[in-house]
């Protein structure tokens, strides 16, 4: 009917159930079409006169799909219920705020419920991550120079050795997860999308920066690798993102701006300032989603402390943070080998340990934690800070 159908539609949409509407075409063979259109649609068919190709007779079933549909909230997550606390899984893949029509199939949702998976920054989160997103090619200016020095160059090499699995990990753990979350909650969504898509341009910037001079990548631990994997083998979602965000990116933070601090050259100093101000977006959800379900459910509280304990004792036959790692941070913040650099470079390492210490503790207390439970949990965290 070359699109006739959609000017039907629109005018039967005025009649009542019952209205007669007079159609007109010149086109051979369109009564015989309408009448196919109008049996499949639900109205009737009237033979038509020498002024109408026929009549449509409009039906009591022509809205269809749409009569009884529900809506699924609102799509701006600022109006009031515009997020349902308990959305049905056979929503599965519509927008937040359309018209479902019923039935369909059936969508399963480990994370359904919006205390297991909201924070009320996600959607500013979001925004504020699209925004920020930064080129690796561009952003940094990789040619600017500096003075090579092979044993300056292999620590920096054995520290992004070291960071490149630790963001393996942080990719991996919320990609676990993303498709367990109702899309309904949107938001949530397009920000571990982003998140995971930060990790991505950490791991190549880390990779850059460790091979740009020619040298080898350092050495990847044991120790190392048992830590991370604690997180990805942690199925729950609020444990594992107060293991992997809260306590692991929130500590790498504080790393993050040691090396902005101290590394020897620009570029290392420019990776760092760049990849901290995408993991403080990290921890801030992670805190966030954590604030969001400790209010409705304050028992988790003692899941997460349980968490941090367990993990101590999983790990407590590992070795912690690699020597080859500490060596190479003392010898960063160090600049030199010089006696009196070195000793300095070592009591800077002792500081940052400190400001870590510091930074958990101060996190846990956003999280309801006491200050004696904060500084306790704190203390257990991996030693191989993520
Ligand atoms: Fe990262
Ligand atoms: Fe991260």
């Amino acid at each position: 009917m070359s699109g006739a159908h959609l000017l039907l539609k629109r005018a039967l949409r005025d009649l009542p159930v019952g209205g007669r509407l007079g159609v007109r075409a010149s086109a051979r063979d369109f009564a015989m079409h309408l009448r196919g259109w109008c049996r499949e649609q639900g109205h009737e068919f009237v033979e038509g006169d020498d002024q109408f190709v026929a009549w449509v007779v409009r039906g009591a079933a022509s809205e269809g799909r749409w009569r009884g549909a529900e809506r699924a909230g609102l799509s701006d997550a600022r109006e009031n219920g515009a997020v349902y606390a308990d959305p049905p899984a056979d929503w599965g893949f519509a927008a937040r705020g359309a018209a479902i029509e019923a039935g369909g199939p059936d969508f399963y949702y480990s994370l359904q419920m919006k205390d297991q998976v909201w924070a009320e920054n996600a959607p500013k989160l979001y925004a504020q991550a699209v925004a920020a997103q930064w080129n690796p090619q561009t952003a940094i200016n990789w040619d600017e120079p500096f003075e090579a020095d092979e044993e300056m160059e292999r620590a920096v090499a054995q520290v992004m050795t070291y960071l490149i699995e630790n963001e393996n990990a942080a990719l991996q753990v919320p990609a676990r997860f993303i498709a367990q979350i109702h899309p309904h909650f949107r938001e949530v969504l397009q920000l571990l999308a982003v998140q995971i898509a930060d990790e991505a341009r950490h791991v190549e910037v880390f990779t850059r920066r460790a091979t740009m001079r020619g040298g080898d990548m350092g050495l990847s631990t044991v120790s190392g690798r048992q830590s991370l994997k604690t997180l990805l083998d942690e199925p729950d979602f609020a444990l594992a993102s107060f293991l992997l965000s809260v306590l692991g990116e929130g500590t790498f933070l504080n790393l993050l701006w040691f090396l902005e601090r101290h590394a020897p050259d620009p570029v290392t100093r420019q990776i760092a300032r760049l990849v901290a101000q995408d993991e403080a977006r990290h921890v801030a959800f992670g805190v966030g989603h954590l604030q969001y379900q400790l209010t409705t459910d304050p028992a988790l509280r003692g899941r997460l402390a349980m968490a941090v304990a367990r993990r101590h004792d999983a790990l407590s036959h590992t070795a912690g943070l690699s020597e080859e790692v500490f060596d190479a941070l003392i010898l960063l913040a160090a600049g030199s080998w010089r006696a009196e650099d070195i000793a300095a470079g070592y009591a800077r390492v002792q500081t940052l340990k400190d400001e870590m210490r510091a930074g958990r503790t101060a996190r846990l207390e956003k999280l309801g934690f006491s200050d004696a439970e904060a500084a306790e949990l704190s203390a257990l965290h991996t030693r191989n800070f993520m």
